[in-house]
């Protein structure tokens, strides 16, 4: 577009500096710099995931302890580690918008937890979350958070004493349908949508790209590969979550000039 600059970051940057109502879609790619691997990437510990024994409500009815013992290894490996540069600058510009009066709405498909502990409010967790459990019997939810200790079995219920679950979703499972209501009306009505750090190819979270597109919102990538999304996008920015998006918010950015 006329007036528009050439470096993608500068672009972006003046695009996120005026935009009211921003929404964004995480991936795995966002964990990254905190140590975590990403689902597709080599010696993946998510693999787990793939293995209907682990991770389906039938492998779970089938040995509940066994479920809740390898998810708790990945709660523990969550606990170990820290949000990093990318979780802090998506919470900082979802201040930054709320002082000026828009909204962020921050969509991950991740369960570390990791956008919440770095200060991000309001997110939607359309995979759930390693960090609460629920039962599948009578719908109770409780928190697990990185300071609750591992246990080895599924703990009971509170309110009628079955084994509880991670919250999370599973092989086959559909996603939780108020969350994912929210972020579709966030993608249909955003003026700018940033996909970071995801490979895009897990539905019904990479057809909120494809609604961002449909409703006209200016659409970006962050991912150090391209994607399938990348050639129908406004922009695509090539590098680490962590890095570019500090840059992209950088306080003293120079205004663009009019
Ligand atoms: P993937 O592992 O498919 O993709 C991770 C993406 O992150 C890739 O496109 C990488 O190029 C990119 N990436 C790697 N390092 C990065 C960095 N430092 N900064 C930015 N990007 C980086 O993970 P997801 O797209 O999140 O669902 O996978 C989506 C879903 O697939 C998961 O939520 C999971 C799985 O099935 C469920 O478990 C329900």
């Amino acid at each position: 577009m006329p007036g528009e600059r050439n470096d993608p970051i500068q672009r972006v940057g003046d695009w996120l500096s005026t935009a009211r109502r921003v929404a964004v879609l995480t991936g795995a790619g966002v964990s990254a710099e905190s140590g975590l691997p990403t689902f597709r990437g080599a010696g993946s510990g998510w693999a787990g995931f793939n293995d209907a024994s682990l991770a389906s409500p039938d492998g779970f009815t089938a040995n509940p302890d066994r479920v809740w013992q390898w998810h708790e290894g990945l709660r523990a490996r969550v606990a170990e580690v820290t949000p990093n540069a990318a979780h802090r600058a998506l919470a900082e510009l979802g201040r930054r918008l709320g002082a000026r009066g828009g909204r962020l709405t921050l969509i991950t498909q991740n369960i570390d937890g990791l956008h919440q502990r770095a200060g991000s409010e309001g997110v939607l967790e359309l995979h759930g979350s390693l960090l609460r459990a629920r039962c599948m019997a009578c719908r109770q939810r409780i928190a697990m958070g990185i300071d609750v200790p591992i246990t080895r079995t599924a703990p009971a219920c509170g309110g009628c004493g079955q084994p509880l679950r991670p919250d999370v979703v599973w092989f086959g499972e559909a996603l939780p349908a108020e969350t994912l209501d929210q972020a579709v009306e966030s993608a249909a009505d955003c003026e700018l949508f940033l996909s970071v750090g995801t490979s895009a190819v897990v539905y019904p979270a990479a057809g909120l790209i494809d609604l961002a597109l449909r409703s006209g919102a200016r659409t970006v990538e962050i991912n150090p590969q391209p994607t399938a999304y990348t050639p129908r996008l406004a922009a695509s920015i090539r590098g680490p979550a962590g890095d570019i998006l500090a840059r992209l918010i950088e306080p003293c950015r120079p205004p663009h000039p009019a």
